[in-house]
């Protein structure tokens, strides 16, 4: 059987000031009639097909975004197996081993479909056959990645080396956010793709996995989950536990040191119209524009302005003879950038201290 598992702890500092720690962009509606996460759940539950039984999703979040999170799951007609709650983030890498706990109570061993909640797909169709491919490998015990074909230089992301092999392309080599001049060469000599930070697997592979690489983040996470609290759907780790456990991504505790070892790790191409939406200029990428390519939210006036996005909350916006800006508006902030730009309004945040 298949288990949906949905990543939605991360906090979208790049996406502020709509993105705000109580609120971060996962659970905005940044395209389309659905919040990142709603379209995550959604685009999992799709996934079933001859051989293919798909579960109720886990979803891994904080604490503090539970009520969010069921009301989106409400409102989006899901009904979850369990919201594992972090008291605080610890990053990717312990977030997955909660679910893998949860998916092997009783003994099970699902083939664990593990998404981020921050990325929209346009081709939902090429989308199911990809997972499908991955979740039958995963069904063998390799570990299956899914890959983006690159056309920019981007340091956010993961690139993975892949050379071609029996039944997918076998994993070479994983670079998590490599600098710039790597990442130039990277696209440059061309058989590197971006991992889209989907992964499937089972649950005993994560497991034994970190159990070779990360034994401390492992143990201290099964900690943690020995000391849990259960008031469904909520399932708490226990906090001082959780507390202790060591920060990592899925992507350096684990996923970096896989190709060479004895864990079989393998790549399926994603070409879905796949899109990270990591900050605003990607918002704008993705977003319904007009003849002129202005993306506008709410109550907007535009005159004499090109390749704008201009989101407005609760006041009217006008811009006037300005291209390639991006003008955010809300209640308490308000943001103005160049749209190539956008990747430093993380800066603004960090002054702030946190996406208040
Ligand atoms: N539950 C939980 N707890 N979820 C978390 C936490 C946490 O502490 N931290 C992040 N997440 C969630 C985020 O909400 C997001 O949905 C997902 O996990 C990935 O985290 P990001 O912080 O957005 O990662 P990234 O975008 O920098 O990098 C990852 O994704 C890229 C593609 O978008 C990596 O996997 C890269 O290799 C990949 O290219
Ligand atoms: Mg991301």
């Amino acid at each position: 059987s298949v288990l949906p598992v949905v990543m939605a702890g991360g906090s979208g500092t790049r996406l502020w000031p709509l993105s705000r720690a109580g609120y971060p962009k996962q659970f905005l509606v940044l395209s389309g009639d659905h919040s990142l996460f709603q379209q995550a759940v959604a685009r999992l539950g799709a996934l079933g097909g001859p051989g293919i039984t798909v579960g109720a999703p886990l979803i891994v979040g904080n604490d503090e975004h539970r009520f969010l999170v069921l009301d989106q799951l409400r409102e989006a007609k899901i009904t979850p197996q369990a919201l594992l709650l972090e008291p605080t983030g610890r990053n990717t890498a312990p977030a997955l081993t909660l679910a893998a706990l949860q998916a092997r109570e009783g003994g099970a061993d699902p083939v664990l479909v593990v998404s981020p909640a921050d990325q929209t797909v346009t081709d939902g169709d090429a989308f199911t056959a990809a997972l499908q491919q991955a979740i039958r490998i995963a069904g063998n015990g390799a570990i299956a990645i899914l890959g983006i074909q690159p056309d920019r230089p981007e340091t956010g992301y993961g690139y993975i080396r892949s050379t071609p092999g029996e039944g997918a392309d076998m994993v070479a080599q994983f670079v998590e956010k490599p600098d710039e001049a790597t990442a130039l060469r990277y696209i440059a000599e061309g058989d590197y793709s971006w991992n889209s930070g989907m992964f499937v697997l089972k649950a005993s592979v994560w497991l034994d996995a970190l159990r070779a690489f990360r034994p401390d983040i492992l143990q201290a996470t099964e900690a943690a989950w020995r000391a849990r609290s259960t008031d469904a759907p909520f399932i708490r780790p226990g906090k001082a536990e959780f507390a202790a456990v060591p920060a990592e991504s899925v992507d350096y505790a684990v996923m970096e040191k896989c190709p060479g070892s004895k864990f079989d790790i393998r790549m399926v191409s994603l070409a879905a119209g796949w899109s990270d939406l990591g900050a605003w200029d990607a918002v704008w990428q993705v977003a319904g524009k007009d003849a002129d390519g202005n993306a506008q939210v709410g109550d907007v006036m535009l005159q004499d302005s090109r390749n704008t996005l201009v989101h407005a909350s609760s006041r009217l916006v006008s811009v006037v003879g300005l291209d390639d800006v991006v003008v955010v508006e809300t209640a308490d902030a308000v943001m103005v950038a160049d749209r190539g730009r956008s990747q430093d309004v993380k800066k603004i945040v960090s002054q702030l201290g946190a996406c208040e």
